[in-house]
């Protein structure tokens, strides 16, 4: 009967192929950048997009939940009581495009390359997310159903979410489910299918170093003064030592360190250095002494600049020294480091490497808990079950380095656990210029996410 279902799939997606296209490049023409109040407008619309399209395929109380913020689209069909509820999860909203000029062609005019879908959101997440509203269609027009289903799609997910918690919070029964589906994460290739069982936590951070009172001439007090530039630079020096690892005292304190058998586990997912290198040009690679690349950017946290600034950056030479300097600063936590924590940690072991001789101001921004989720679950066999039908192999459980704060809140508030069954690939370049998602993801994807409800609706 699963092969039928495969079959019957597989025969609709070919027929449907355009259709499913023409739609995702409707909605990544929408340029719904949350983080930028002059795309407020578009952020809407996206919302609107995403809602009139769960109408269209079938689904049951539409609704544009209106928060302080961007809406969260809802939609369900409920199916039996009897069944089990599927609740997905995902984001309409998109990164913003700077550099503009790296762009190959405009982020909001998608196009068709090889194979791949060019557009900002094209895998971060439109693309993904949307898999899951033509997959609903696919079963309701397949008569296939086999799970009910409740959609919450978001558009605050790249700038913290903030009143998504708010809405689970005040809708806890109406949210009510027995799984929550997510796609917003990546495999380690076409032919090595993975699920995500984890995901990095966040902390973040951005300082201020105050020197003189004003901009000064470097001739004429330079040498005399302190350089806030100069210090800021010092200070986040002193953050790691020369095995690269964080030298914030406590830091590591909850941090859960894998058994070696777990490690020797993780060993074994394909990973070749050369590939990794040759694909960012780099020489050689960067990182904490003891540990792989792959667990460098999963099991192991991090701490990095993303962005640092202050003095004259014109065009020239201008001679000052600058009264202020500025960073913000990433942290990404691991199990069971707790973010709040970790912004007072570091928040005091930076206050405590500055010279008196400047003033330091520490401000915390949204930060998000670390996750693991279990692979052992009824859901999380369904899904590995589903990519075997559709790769024809067994995904490997990986723990990805991104973020999705949610994830944990969804477990301690609605007290649900989440399957990520991403089909993105790290060489999406997500968040990145010439963001692209594949064809051959976004269909296989919609595919294996029906079957992944048969599946489900069968063990449960
Ligand atoms: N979809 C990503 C997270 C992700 C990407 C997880 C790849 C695993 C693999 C998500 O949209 C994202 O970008 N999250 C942010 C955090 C958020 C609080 C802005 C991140 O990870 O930086
Ligand atoms: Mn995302
Ligand atoms: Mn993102």
């Amino acid at each position: 009967m699963v092969e039928e279902k495969t079959i019957g799939y597989k025969a609709y997606i070919a027929e449907n192929e355009k259709m499913f296209l023409d739609e995702l490049f409707a909605l990544l023409r929408i340029p719904s950048i949350s983080a930028d109040t002059n795309f407020s407008e578009s952020v809407f619309a996206a919302a609107d997009f995403v809602a009139e399209k769960l109408k269209v395929a079938g689904a049951d109380k539409v609704e544009i939940c209106q928060t302080d913020g961007y809406p969260i689209v809802y939609g369900e069909k409920m199916v039996s009581p009897e069944l089990p509820t599927v609740l997905v999860y995902g984001h309409y909203d998109v990164q913003p495009v700077d550099p503009l000029e790296l762009w190959h062609s405009p982020p909001f005019e998608p196009v068709l390359k090889d194979g791949k879908i060019y557009a900002r959101g094209a895998s971060d997440d439109k693309g993904q997310m949307y898999m899951h509203v033509k997959a609903f269609e696919m079963m309701m027009r397949t008569n296939s159903l086999a799970c009910n289903v409740k959609f919450m799609i978001e558009g605050e997910e790249e700038v913290g979410s903030r009143n998504l918690e708010i809405f689970v919070r005040n809708n806890k029964e109406r949210l009510k489910a027995d799984v929550i589906l997510i796609s917003d994460t990546t495999m380690l290739a076409n032919d090595v299918p993975s699920i995500s069982v984890g995901l990095r936590g966040l902390s973040y951070v951005e300082v201020e170093v105050t020197g003189p009172n004003r901009d000064l001439h470097s001739g004429m007090y330079g040498g005399a003064v302190a350089n806030p530039i100069n210090i800021l630079c010092e200070m986040i020096a002193k953050m790691k030592d020369a095995n690269n690892h964080i030298t914030i005292p406590h830091f590591y304190d909850d941090v859960i360190e894998l058994s070696t058998e777990e490690r020797g586990q993780m060993a074994k997912a394909p990973f070749s250095l050369a590939d990794y290198k040759a694909a960012l040009d780099l020489s050689d690679i960067h990182g904490e002494a003891g540990y792989s690349t792959m667990e460098r950017t999963s099991i192991r946290p991090t701490l990095d600049v993303n962005g640092i600034w202050g003095g004259y950056t014109g065009e020239g030479a201008k001679t000052v020294i600058a009264s202020k300097a500025y960073a913000k600063i990433s942290m990404r936590l691991v199990p069971n480091q707790d973010p709040d924590k970790t912004v007072e940690l570091f928040s005091n072991y930076f206050q405590s490497v500055a010279p008196k001789s400047v003033k330091v101001k520490v401000t915390p921004h949204h930060g998000g808990h670390p996750v693991v989720t279990p692979s052992d679950s009824v859901a999380y066999r369904a899904a590995s079950k589903a990519f075997e039908q559709t790769f024809g192999k067994t995904p490997i459980p990986t723990r990805s380095g991104g973020s999705i704060p949610i994830v944990a809140m969804f477990k301690s508030v609605l007290g649900l656990d989440s399957v990520m069954m991403g089909f993105g690939l790290d060489s999406d370049a997500i968040h990145s210029p010439n963001e692209k998602y594949g064809v051959f993801n976004y269909l296989i994807g919609i595919e294996t996410l029906g079957l992944f409800y048969q599946n489900y609706a069968k063990a449960f």
